[in-house]
């Protein structure tokens, strides 16, 4: 018997050997370990063996000899079919994917461009600011004490910690008052988060342009005057805006400037909530409290403020009829504008 055995033990090694694909392997395996196999025929002359017990560890020791020479092999095959694939495969190239696809930037992004170039022309600067902020520069700074009503307006996103995502632009207000003083012309874009349901013409992240003058005799004038410039410009031709009052706590006198809604020609749908008109850029003349608040000479100074709806700017200038396609991710919708 061990004659025997030391035999098959060397004929498995030396086909083992030669075992270069699965199926081979998994034929040996079945040639030694199978049902008919020499392990199972060996097993059957256990009976006549003198010393059983030898012999069946002798029988063992092929059992398990043979099934952790096939493992160990269909291992090593299967780590070599993985290196060649990886060997094989197309090296990625930024530069020559870069040169097969254009990209193109985002409506807004070229709505903003826009308006600042009108703004700059102006001798606006423009400011960054931070998207997570504190309740004081996004409600208290503003003339909004906690518990006031006019909360209710800009459905909050609070964080753990106490900060909140910014509702609006005018949460920069405070801290540019503060970084520059008197005189100041500055308009700041920035991305604002609200917990709205979404439809048509109501997202929960969407982009205003805020702006702000403050100098000697700052009047409504000025500030229709300005509005009517960036709109015109913008659009490339005169379109019709209406000025309405409006509430907001940071600003005395307040307005609502709407536009007649570029999509249907004011007749009425979805894009403008059926009424013509949208709400395009809220305005007033800056608070006492607020300008006090941001460390301005209320006796010397005053000025005009203004949230401008770049989301729906751009969905007036380009046409974009739901405002969801903005922060779709959908190529097909968002690469027809300029490219890159
Ligand atoms: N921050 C206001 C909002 O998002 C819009 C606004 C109104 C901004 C009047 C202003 C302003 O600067 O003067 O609802």
């Amino acid at each position: 018997m061990q004659v025997r055995i030391e035999e098959l033990k060397k004929s498995f090694a030396e086909a083992l050997a030669l075992a270069n694909s699965q199926e081979a392997l998994e034929a040996l395996r079945i040639e030694y370990l199978g049902k008919k196999g020499y392990v199972a025929e060996l097993m059957q002359q256990l009976r006549f063996a003198e010393d059983k017990k030898a012999a069946g560890q002798l029988i063992n020791s092929l059992k398990t000899y043979a099934e952790g020479e096939i493992e160990k092999a269909t291992e090593q095959l299967r780590a070599a079919a993985i290196a060649a694939k990886v060997r094989s495969a197309k090296k990625y190239n930024p530069t020559l994917r870069f040169a097969e696809e254009q990209g193109s930037y985002h409506p807004i992004t070229l709505a903003t461009r826009e308006v600042e170039e009108v703004f700059i022309s102006m001798g606006f600067t423009i400011e960054n600011y931070d998207e997570i902020v504190d309740d004081y520069k996004c409600f208290e700074a503003l003339n909004i004490p906690k518990h006031h009503p006019a909360r209710d307006m800009q459905d909050t996103y609070y964080l753990d910690n106490g900060q909140l995502l910014k509702t609006h632009t005018s949460a920069a207000q405070n801290y540019i008052m503060k970084k520059y003083g008197a005189p100041l012309r500055a308009i700041f874009p920035g991305r604002c988060f609200r917990n709205e349901s979404t439809d048509a013409c109501h997202e929960n992240t969407f982009f205003q342009l805020e702006g702000m003058m403050i100098d000697e005799n700052i009047s409504i004038s000025n500030l229709i005057y300005f509005m009517k410039t960036m709109l015109s410009e913008v659009f490339h031709r005169d379109v019709k805006v209406r000025l309405r009052p409006g509430f907001f706590p940071f600003v005395e006198p307040g307005f609502e400037l709407d536009i007649s809604c570029e999509i249907c020609g004011g007749e009425g749908c979805p894009s403008c909530k059926n009424s013509g008109w949208l709400e395009l850029c809220p305005c007033g003349m800056i608070h006492p409290n607020v300008l006090r608040e941001g460390g301005i000479d209320t006796e010397k100074y005053s000025g005009f403020a203004f949230g401008l709806g770049l989301t729906r700017l751009a969905m007036m200038k380009y046409g974009v009829k739901d405002i969801r396609d903005f922060n779709s991710g959908n190529l097909k919708a968002l690469s027809q504008f300029k490219s890159i």
